[in-house]
């Protein structure tokens, strides 16, 4: 039986937040990629990808998501960017429900717009966001094996909602 569970999808749209609640609630270890990777390299993101560089954050994503699927118990919050590499996603299917937390782009941008701790994140820069967006939305959609639409919807639903799509 498949046991982690993984929460992919946008910057903002609340993987760790419900990721936390969800491991709270099914008595399940918590692991966010983001915070493991910068407690590992007394770094933040920000810092990281500044002066590592963006292949080298990918890289440590990609060790991870190979480590943490050998591991069972978890509930795993990704960083966004976790579906550019189909390797990412075949080693946290192994052993995982994928869930995709679906949010509009609106939505997304009503939660970061003050937010500065987000490399990709360029408020002068908007359309390129977008089409970082867009390029991602199949992505999610065709590693998901579950499709979840948060807008408006409290942690309390979405949680509930989870644990319906995976008969818990
Ligand atoms: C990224 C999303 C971020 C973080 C990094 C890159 C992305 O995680 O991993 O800034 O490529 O979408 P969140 O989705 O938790 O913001």
């Amino acid at each position: 039986m498949k046991t982690n569970i993984i929460l992919i999808g946008f910057m903002g749209s609340g993987k760790t937040t419900v990721g936390k609640q969800l491991a709270h609630h099914l008595n399940m270890d918590f692991l966010d990629m983001d915070e493991s990777i910068q407690t590992d390299l007394h770094m933040t993101i920000q810092e990281i990808f500044e002066k590592k560089g963006e292949p080298f954050f990918r890289a440590k994503e990609q060790q991870l998501s190979k480590e943490s699927s050998s591991h069972s118990n978890l509930v795993i919050a990704t960083g966004g960017g976790i579906v550019l590499y189909q390797k990412n996603m075949d080693y946290l299917a192994r052993n995982g429900h994928i869930i995709y937390l679906k949010c509009k782009f609106e939505t997304i941008m009503q939660r970061i717009k003050s937010e500065r701790n987000r490399p990709l994140f360029d408020i002068d820069n908007l359309s390129k966001f977008r089409e970082l967006f867009d390029s991602r939305t199949q992505l999610y959609e065709d590693n998901a094996h579950f499709i979840l639409k948060v807008d408006d919807k409290s942690n309390d639903i979405i949680c509930a909602e989870i644990l319906h799509k995976i008969k818990r």
